[in-house]
């Protein structure tokens, strides 16, 4: 099968321009553009630079794409780049290699593991919401950011890294998860020329691996008994694999460890600084959660425990991750001749898919483009519709651990704080390999100021 018949079957979405296709689109419009990509049918094409991908836009051809990931396999132009930063990780890794990785990741990702990693996020969440004071304006995503990388740091480690470290390893990740994205746009032979963008990301990459692979080395020791995510791990054992790769090397162990923060921070960080964003232009929904929330902790800090109970937070979360699916574009090459629906798809061909897409289709949900935690009241999200966590074998094994990070800190900083907007303007999504809203400021307002410790200070900054 050649290309060009693929390429026949598959309508065009206009607006391609001379060399760089839809990718200014999809840069400049990131909401805007994929919405209207479902106008075109099941199936359609766009144009990233010298790259044509075709975009599943119905909800089932999209599930047997992502059902199939020996037939799709992680390839194509996000994947190609991303491989470049974090190695052959479990996000990047091609089908060969992923079933026993994903045996050896998955005792870290259990029941049992959450309730130990829970105390680090609500620690993490109680020791910024008492940082902030009564009236403060907060930069939205340095603040998420910080919070989720934190209490990865914790949840991982076990331990905090000295506050420099830190800083340098968010910093880091802000450059590499922002880089990936970019140079999924760019010609790969402009990647490789010497610019300070370039530079800056190659420098930020080492520096990432360098003090992972430390902290890897320094704490397999000591870790060896814990119950910190690494420690796990590190003690992994795969009776499936032969002799030889049946545990994860200290190498592997850091490309995981890496893996897990490229995925896992941003994306987190994304979801709870919309869900922030929402909840302002929404005081009566933020009225609600609070109530809530207050009405279930009646005091007591949140915890892995009253999780149950926090519905109307998990709603709110649901809700968010419908609107705004954190990874937000991903590609897959096809390994082989093979069909989706009635479209031929010849080897080597390059596709895409996208949450939002799905889950802003008003044919599949109603008013889509309004933040509504409701719709989820005695509705359980449907497998092929929601898709935020993707499907299938290749689907996010940091789903619970994202979901619950934001459910228990959103039950954190809502108890004490209300997010009021301070402008009309709506946030531009920056474009990265997540869609953060650019600049979004808030004012946090004490709900009772008896109950927060307000130190005088400055805003909190990045
Ligand atoms: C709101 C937060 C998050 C979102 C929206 C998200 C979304 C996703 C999606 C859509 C995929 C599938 C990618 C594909 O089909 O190509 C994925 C895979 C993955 N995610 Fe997440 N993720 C989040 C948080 C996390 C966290 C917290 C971690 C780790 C602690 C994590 C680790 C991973 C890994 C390792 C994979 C690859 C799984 C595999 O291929 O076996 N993610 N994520």
């Amino acid at each position: 099968m050649s290309h060009s018949a693929a390429a026949h079957a598959v309508p065009l979405a206009r607006g391609a321009l001379p060399v760089v296709g839809h990718a200014m689109a999809l840069v400049r419009d990131p909401f805007t553009f994929p919405s209207s990509l479902p106008e075109y049918g099941d199936l359609v094409r766009i144009r990233l630079g010298p790259q044509t991908v075709i975009m599943t836009c119905d909800p089932e051809l999209t599930r047997s794409m992502l059902m199939d990931d020996a037939t799709f396999d992680k390839g194509g132009p996000f994947y190609d780049r991303a491989r470049e930063a974090s190695g052959d990780g479990l996000v990047t890794c091609p089908h060969r290699l992923h079933r026993r990785q994903r045996r050896l990741c998955q005792p870290a990702f259990t029941n049992e593991r959450y309730g130990d990693y829970t105390s680090a996020m609500i620690a993490t969440a109680e020791e910024l919401a008492r940082s902030w004071h009564h009236g403060q304006i907060i930069d939205v995503n340095d603040a998420t950011v910080l919070l989720t990388m934190r209490s990865m740091v914790k949840a991982m480690f076990a331990t905090r890294l000295s506050p420099a470290v830190e800083r340098q390893m968010v910093d880091d990740l802000t450059v590499a998860t922002g880089g990936i994205f970019r140079r999924m746009l760019t010609p790969p032979r402009l990647n490789r020329v010497p610019t300070p963008g370039n530079l800056r990301y190659n420098q930020a990459q080492a520096r990432l691996r360098t003090t992972i692979s430390d902290a890897v080395i320094s704490h397999r020791a000591a870790l060896a008994g814990q119950d910190a995510l690494i420690a796990v791990l590190l003690n992994s054992h795969d009776p499936a694999s032969p002799e030889a790769l049946r545990a994860l090397s200290d190498n592997e162990v850091a490309e995981q460890v890496l893996t897990f923060f490229l995925a896992g921070a941003e994306t987190t960080a994304n979801l709870l600084a919309w869900t922030l964003y929402e909840l302002s232009r929404a005081p009566d929904t933020q009225e609600r959660l609070h109530a809530h929330t207050a009405g279930v902790l009646r005091g007591r800090p949140s915890s892995f425990t009253l999780l149950p109970e926090l519905t109307y937070a998990d709603h709110v979360v649901t809700e968010a991750l419908r609107m705004y699916p954190s990874a937000w574009f991903l590609t897959r090459t096809a390994a082989r001749d093979t069909r989706l629906g009635d479209a031929p798809v010849p080897a080597g061909t390059m596709l895409a898919y996208s949450a939002y897409v799905i889950q802003r289709r008003p044919d599949l949900y109603p008013d889509p483009h309004r933040f509504r935690p409701e719709r989820w009241e005695g509705r359980k999200p449907n497998r092929s519709t929601y898709i935020p966590f993707g499907a299938g074998a290749r689907k996010c094994i940091g789903d619970r651990f994202a979901h619950i990070q934001a459910t228990l800190s959103l039950a954190t900083m809502t108890t004490l704080w209300r997010f009021d907007p301070i402008t009309d303007r709506i946030p531009r999504p920056a474009v990265h390999a997540t869609l953060m809203p650019r600049g979004l400021q808030l004012r946090v307002v004490a709900h009772d100021p008896a109950q927060t410790v307000i130190p005088p200070g400055p805003p909190h900054r990045r």
